[in-house]
């Protein structure tokens, strides 16, 4: 059947000149989407809250060669993101990606969860999306 496109050629899209954000990029999935990006000529700011973990991802990218750079943020608070959003403009003077990857895992049932693990839940994959896109579409492209 025609799909009409390539699946193999649009995941090898150019970026070269770009700037990508991805949040929660110190590990796991995000690591491994700022990675492409990377290898595909963008240059990546992960945003984390995990300092330890993302300085290593950005370090091992550098020392391949990619431009990476970390900036400190729980997604959930906006005046993390904001200051963030401001650090990425300061530094690379664009944005053309958001990546909001951030994101938790916690277990339960409607009857055993907690409020608390409901409004954390709540916090960092809705509003961590919200804060994000609110500052990225501010930065311009
Ligand atoms: N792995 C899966 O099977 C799966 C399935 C469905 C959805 N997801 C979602 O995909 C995303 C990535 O999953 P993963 O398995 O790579 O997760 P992971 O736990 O390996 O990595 C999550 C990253 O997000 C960061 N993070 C968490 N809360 C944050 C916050 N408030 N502010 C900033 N950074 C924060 C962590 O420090 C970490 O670097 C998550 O949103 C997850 O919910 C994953």
């Amino acid at each position: 059947m025609d799909m009409g496109h390539e699946p193999d050629s649009a995941m090898n899209i150019r970026f070269d000149g770009k700037v990508a954000v991805v949040t929660g990029g110190a590990i796991g999935i995000g690591a491994a989407t700022a990675r492409k990006f990377c290898k595909l000529g963008a240059s990546v700011a992960i945003l984390d809250r995990d300092a330890e973990a993302a300085l290593a991802t950005v370090h091992a990218l550098v020392n391949e060669g990619h431009t990476a750079s970390f900036q400190m943020c729980d997604v959930a608070a906006e005046s993390d993101v904001r200051r963030a959003f401001d650090e990425v403009m300061q530094r690379y003077g664009a944005l053309n990606v958001l990546v909001s990857n951030a994101g938790i895992q916690r277990y339960g049932d409607v009857v055993g969860t907690s409020p608390e693990i409901w409004d954390e839940t709540f916090n960092v994959h809705v509003k961590g999306c919200i804060h994000a896109t609110k500052f990225a579409i501010q930065v311009p492209g």
